[in-house]
């Protein structure tokens, strides 16, 4: 077996072998396989794409790669994760967790950081002092077990096949498509061990996924790795053409989280929320869909999910006063408000650049491991479907870092798109696929 030959089959169109996925995952692991045979791999799935067994192969390689766990084991009870495919403004894992944990389920949650124009939780969670993100296996299990969910960040020896190949897909244009997400994500998912996951596809601007059909591929096809692998699976395909909620950044995202647990969601987080939590409760078999929409809804509005966060940031070193007493997260040095120049009905907010302009502000890195500034970021006063006047604020750039505020007041005010005519509602959860 030859990487040559392996790489020409691909490029013809051929279905690989588990044996020849294999020796190329563990091989480009170990250094044996250079990253100019590996990207040229890449580029032949990108362009013939993968079948449902070769897209299992490749993840079941991936997750060999590294550590692998089994919580529920560790804890004795029926543990459940999610995962966003990347958004705008997505602060889901900071309602969803704590909803989940305040009705008695497991949430052993692995997060990433920024990626590209997108958010990372940890990233948002380093904003609350204190609060670690880098976890001993021991210490995480013990804050499940307090707290009912922990976060932490990943690991170097969770699935570091992930993290070679996803460098080069980086570098090599290779990121889009359907099979190498599936197989990036859904390695991470496994090799952490849950037994139900739920995966936000994210769908539209803001998002890998730019167009509806895509993004139910990628949800089919993360969904028959889950079975194959013996996981429940929900994906959930959710509107991304608009910042999720009100705030994009790190600190107003986690202030706009612990208002939701308050019970003062702007509807499509609420919305969101509610849905994501009930699909990982009911695949932690809690009841039907249904049924844990309502048990969700409570744990909300009885406050027991707000007391589940206040106890994990506290268990994870951070001040859980700070998810009351705002400032304790910082105050921007820098604030500028945006008025709007005419009067009409806001139809659109482009996403992609919402994350862009954040990352600006200091929200997000520049260059590979460049500092955040957990104070940056952008809180919108309103949304798709208001109506604004000439005059009215549309929104605040905030900054603690020396950034360029007219350049990013001019690129905010392009972000909106202003009409006569009101635009139609868009639900915010598109649609729900279950395995
Ligand atoms: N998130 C991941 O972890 N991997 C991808 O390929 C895309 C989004």
């Amino acid at each position: 077996m030859t990487a040559y030959d392996i790489i020409m089959k691909k490029r013809r169109g051929g279905e690989l072998s588990e044996d020849e996925i294999r020796f190329m995952t563990e091989g480009f692991v170990k250094d044996d396989i250079p990253d100019y045979q590996m990207s040229a791999l890449l580029m032949a799935i990108c362009f013939n794409g993968m079948t449902p067994s070769e897209t299992a192969a490749l993840t079941s390689a991936m997750v060999n790669s590294g550590d692998t766990y089994s919580p529920s084991a560790e804890l004795g009870r029926i543990c459940v994760d999610k995962h966003s495919t990347g958004g705008i403004g997505d602060k889901l894992t900071l309602i969803a967790a704590p909803i989940c944990a305040a009705c008695g389920v497991y949430i052993p949650k692995m997060s990433g950081r920024g990626l590209g124009h997108t958010g990372g939780t940890i990233d948002k969670l380093e904003s609350i002092p204190g609060l670690k993100t880098s976890l001993t296996h021991s210490e995480f299990i013990s804050v499940v077990k307090e707290a009912g969910f922990a976060v932490s960040g990943q690991t170097g020896t969770l699935v570091p096949a992930d993290k070679k190949i996803y460098a080069l897909r980086n570098a090599t244009a290779t990121v889009d498509s359907i099979p190498l997400i599936c197989s990036s994500i859904m390695s991470k998912k496994l090799a952490t061990g849950a037994e139900g996951i739920v995966i936000d596809v994210k769908v539209g601007d803001g998002a890998f996924m730019k167009n509806y059909d895509d993004a139910l591929r990628l949800a089919d096809s993360m969904i028959k790795v889950a079975k194959l692998s013996g996981r429940k699976c929900s994906a959930v395909l959710t509107d991304m053409e608009k910042p999720l909620g009100m705030a994009v950044g790190n600190a107003v995202e986690v202030i706009e989280a612990a208002e939701a647990l308050k019970g003062n969601a702007p509807a499509d987080l609420y919305e969101l929320s509610i849905a994501i939590s009930a699909e990982m409760l009911s695949l932690a078999g809690k009841g039907s869909p249904d049924e844990c929409t309502e048990l969700a809804k409570e744990a909300l509005s009885s406050g027991r999910a707000l007391a589940a966060l206040e106890k994990m940031v506290s268990l994870q070193g951070g001040n859980p006063e700070a998810l009351h007493d705002y400032s304790l997260l910082g105050v921007p040095s820098d604030v500028r408000e945006v008025v709007s120049e005419t009067d009409g009905y806001i139809t659109g907010i482009s996403c992609e650049k919402t994350g862009l302009i954040a990352l600006s502000l200091g929200a997000g890195r520049q260059f590979k491991n460049g500092d955040i500034d957990p104070t940056a970021g952008i809180i919108f006063n309103k949304t798709v479907g208001s109506y604004v006047h000439k005059g009215e604020v549309l929104g605040k750039l905030l900054t603690s870092s020396k950034r360029d505020m007219d350049a990013a007041e001019r690129d905010f005010r392009k972000l909106f798109r202003i009409s006569d005519t009101s635009p139609e509602k868009r639900p915010a959860v598109l649609k729900i696929i279950r395995s």
